[in-house]
Order: structure tokens, then C-alpha cells, then sequence
């Protein structure tokens, strides 16, 4: 069966976690992912947090699948000259350097665009234009930077930072969506473009709640689903700690078992439409109509009562028996999953969200696999490629003979 980018060829200049999780899922939708490395280490991640010595580590074979390696020295004057056939040869150039690098390795966009018009040059950086546009930028700065530190935590804690990579995975998948609307506009127009994903702007796009709440605390100077209230608001979105983001209030509840189970908790919300249901469930039928809690308003200034009922409840209930009579009641909830469980849990086997991949020098392991899945575009996950693999098969289909890929070897320009 064909892929959604069957005959697209991305040259893949990116490293560490941004710019490889964009390329990966072009390269799970079809496209030929030809990554191009440095001679001698590669893409740093290669060798960063190695559970087994020599062998390419979890970090790099998880964010590289399905893509072909190929080692290129692009300072080199040889090196150039190759690179040059690749941006000819490619329809889009991925790259997530830090701010200037491609320029002074002479790929300007202006050079870019003269070897090839139709090239998208598609980049991950930590800021857009503005005061910090020249900052090197790593995932935790960009959640920092892009509000959702501030946003994270509780009331009385300082800001946190949320194991979801949000700036690094969250702007590599946006970045993907933008160069497939470049490859689409392209079609009429004939030309490629620049397509710029920024870490701060991908995750205040993740944080557009917060931007809401920003304006409603001006205007209305409380916020009433959040755990401040009926207290104090400060002139800032304050930390919620685990209160829900929506108009439905929710809140984790420990679960038996919690004091030597650090994930036996339960994400339960107090949906409106299933007051009846939870006061029933929960053993406090006299709340269904009392005016006190009957609307969701009256609740609001009590859900602290509200949510030490609920938790009275699952306490009496592991957070899986907890979950599944709530849902024959079509009460909200959701279990706090560890990754042991995740890594475990035979649905995401099933659906290819979790695969086993077997490497050549690693055995097998397990990696996430393609979260978006097409009818017309299934994915197979392929093992990541070691440093190198296909640079002569990718140079041949550039034209080059073998005595002059013999000739770069010898250079050390591959
Ligand atoms: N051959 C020769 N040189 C190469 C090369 C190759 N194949 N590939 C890369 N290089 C060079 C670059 O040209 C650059 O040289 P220069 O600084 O002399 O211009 C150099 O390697 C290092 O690249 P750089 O991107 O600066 O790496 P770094 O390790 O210093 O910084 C980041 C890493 C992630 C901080 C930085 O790349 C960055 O800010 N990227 C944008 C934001 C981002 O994606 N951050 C998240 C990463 S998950």
C-alpha cells in the first residue's frame, strides 16, 4: 500500500529531539528521510544517556526511525559541493540548528532558493524574531519561555516544568504540519518557502488557555474553577495545580493502595450533567438537593468538600476498580498511568501506538510509534539507521561514481 508522502525527499539536517520528531513523522507518512550527520559522532543524541555501551542510545533510536543516515563533512568544500546536490535533489530541508549556522555554512535561504525554487526550508528555532531570536533554546527553556512554567505547579510551589516535551515534541509536530501545508501550496505556486516553528510560540499555542484565563482574571478579577477561589488573585494566571483547565472542576484522588504506590491516584471530574450519578456512587445522595451543591455554581466555593468525598470513596477502590464502576455511569475519570503500565498495556500493542523494534546492535526495545493513524497511509516502524549506513547508496543516487565516493572517504569528507 503507497504512503501519504510517497516520492517526497526530505533532506534532514536536525539533531537532538525538535527537529528528529518532525522528521520521523514525515518519514512515517512516507516521505525519504535522508539525515545527514556529521562523520565520527553524528546527531549528538547517539551517545547521550546510553543504557548499553557503544550501542546508539534510546534517546536517538526513538526520535529516528524509518530514516536513512547518511555523514557529510558540510564545512568541507567537498562537503558543500555534496550538500549542494542534495538540496537539488530534495524537496524540503529540515534543519534546527542553533540561530545562523545554516548562513554561515553558505546555505542562505538565497542560495538555497537559487541551487532549487521549489526547496521548503522548514526550521526549528528557540525564538522567533524579537530580542532573544539569536538564543540557543532546549526544551525546558521553551516551557519556561512559551508560559507554561508559570502555569504549571501548585499556588504555594514554584513554577514547574511538565515531563510531556512540550517544546521540543510539541514544536517538531508543528513544524511537520507546517511543511506539509508548504508541499501542498507549492503545487499551485511552483515555489517552496520558509516554514518556522518556534519553541516559545509552540508552547504558548499549547498555553492558549492560559492567554484566556489572562484576559478573564483582568476583567472579572477572580476565577472561579480555580483552587484560589473564593481567595486572593494575584494580576497573573496563577498555578492550578491539578485542577482542570475546562468549566468541568476536577481534581487527582488518591486510591488504595497510594501510600507505597506512587501512581495509585485517579483524575476524577465533577461533570455537571452526572451530579446525580456521582452523589450516588459516592454514598452523598442528600447533595443532589441541597442547595448548597445541587448547581454547578453552589459547588464551585465547596469543591474542596466536594472532591474529600469523592477521595473518602476511592480510597475504598484501586484506581482501576475506581474507573471502571465510574464509567458504568458515564462519570469522567482516568487512571494516573505509570510508563511501567504504559509500556505494558496490550491496547497500545495492539493499535502500533507502542512497537517493538529490533536494531541490529541494541536487541530489541520498545518506542512509541505513529500516534496519527491513516486508513490510506498505515505505518510501519523501522529501526533508526546506524552513523553512516547509506551515505554510499544515497551518493550513487546523486550521481557520484564509486572512486570519487572512495575519493570523500579518504578525505574524511564522509
Ligand atoms: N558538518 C559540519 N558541521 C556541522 C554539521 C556537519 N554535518 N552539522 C552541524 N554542523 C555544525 C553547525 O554548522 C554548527 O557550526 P557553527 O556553530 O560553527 O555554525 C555546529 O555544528 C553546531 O550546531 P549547533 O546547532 O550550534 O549545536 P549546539 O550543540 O551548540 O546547540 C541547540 C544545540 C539545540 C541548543 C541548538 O542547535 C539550538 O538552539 N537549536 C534550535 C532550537 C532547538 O531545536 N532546540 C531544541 C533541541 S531538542
Amino acid at each position: 500500500m503507497g504512503k501519504a508522502l510517497d516520492g517526497v525527499r526530505i533532506l534532514d539536517f536536525t539533531h537532538v529531539q525538535s527537529g528528529p520528531t518532525c522528521t520521523q513523522l514525515l518519514a512515517w507518512f512516507g516521505a525519504d528521510v535522508i539525515k545527514v550527520e556529521r562523520s565520527g559522532e553524528g546527531d549528538i543524541t547517539r551517545g547521550q544517556l546510553r543504557d548499553i555501551p557503544d550501542v546508539d542510545s534510546l534517546y536517538f533510536t526513538m526520535l529516528n526511525h524509518n530514516k536513512r543516515s547518511v555523514t557529510l563533512d558540510t564545512k568541507s568544500e567537498q562537503g558543500k559541493r555534496v550538500l549542494e546536490k542534495l538540496v537539488k535533489h530534495c524537496d524540503v530541508l529540515v534543519e534546527n540548528f542553533a540561530p545562523g549556522a545554516l548562513d554561515r555554512m553558505g546555505f542562505t535561504w538565497e542560495r538555497i532558493q537559487e541551487l532549487n525554487p521549489r526547496m521548503i526550508v522548514a526550521s526549528v528555532k528557540g525564538f522567533g524574531p524579537g530580542p532573544y531570536e539569536d538564543c540557543k533554546v532546549y526544551e525546558n527553556v521553551a516551557q519556561c519561555a512559551g508560559g507554561s512554567a508559570s502555569t504549571t505547579g501548585f499556588d504555594d510551589g514554584p513554577p514547574l516544568v511538565t515531563g510531556a516535551q512540550i517544546g521540543d515534541s510539541g514544536t517538531g509536530l508543528h513544524l511537520a504540519l507546517g511543511i506539509v501545508a508548504a508541499l501542498y501550496q507549492r503545487k499551485t505556486t511552483g515555489r517552496g518557502q520558509k516554514v518556522l516553528a518556534a519553541m516559545q510560540d509552540g508552547v504558548l499555542n499549547l498555553c492558549r488557555v492560559k492567554l484566556r484565563d489572562q484576559q478573564r482574571l483582568a476583567r472579572t478579577h477572580v476565577m472561579k474553577e480555580y483552587p484560589q477561589y473564593p481567595g486572593k488573585f494575584g494580576s497573573a494566571v496563577p498555578r492550578a495545580g491539578n485542577a482542570s483547565g475546562g468549566g468541568q472542576p476536577g481534581i487527582i484522588v488518591k486510591c488504595k493502595g497510594w501510600e507505597t504506590d506512587p501512581n495509585s491516584y485517579l483524575y476524577f471530574i465533577a461533570q455537571a450533567p452526572v451530579w446525580k450519578a456521582i452523589c450516588n456512587v459516592i454514598g452523598k445522595e442528600a447533595w443532589i438537593t441541597d442547595p448548597n451543591f445541587a448547581t454547578p455554581d453552589a459547588r464551585l466555593p465547596r469543591l474542596k468538600e466536594v472532591f474529600a468525598a469523592v477521595e473518602h470513596w476511592t480510597l475504598t477502590k484501586t484506581k482501576f476498580e475506581a474507573m471502571e464502576l465510574l464509567n458504568q455511569h458515564d462519570i469522567p475519570c482516568g487512571p494516573i498511568l505509570s510508563m511501567e503500565e504504559l509500556a505494558a498495556e496490550p491496547s497500545l500493542r495492539a493499535t502500533g501506538t507502542v512497537v517493538e523494534v529490533d536494531h541490529p546492535t541494541r536487541g530489541k526495545y520498545l518506542s512509541v510509534g505513529n500516534p496519527i493513524k491513516m486508513s490510506d497511509s498505515p505505518t510501519e516502524v523501522r529501526r533508526s539507521p546506524l552513523l553512516g549506513e547509506h551515505t554510499d547508496e544515497v551518493l550513487a543516487e546523486l550521481g557520484l561514481g564509486q572512486s570519487e565516493i572512495h575519493a570523500l572517504r579518504a578525505q574524511r569528507v564522509i
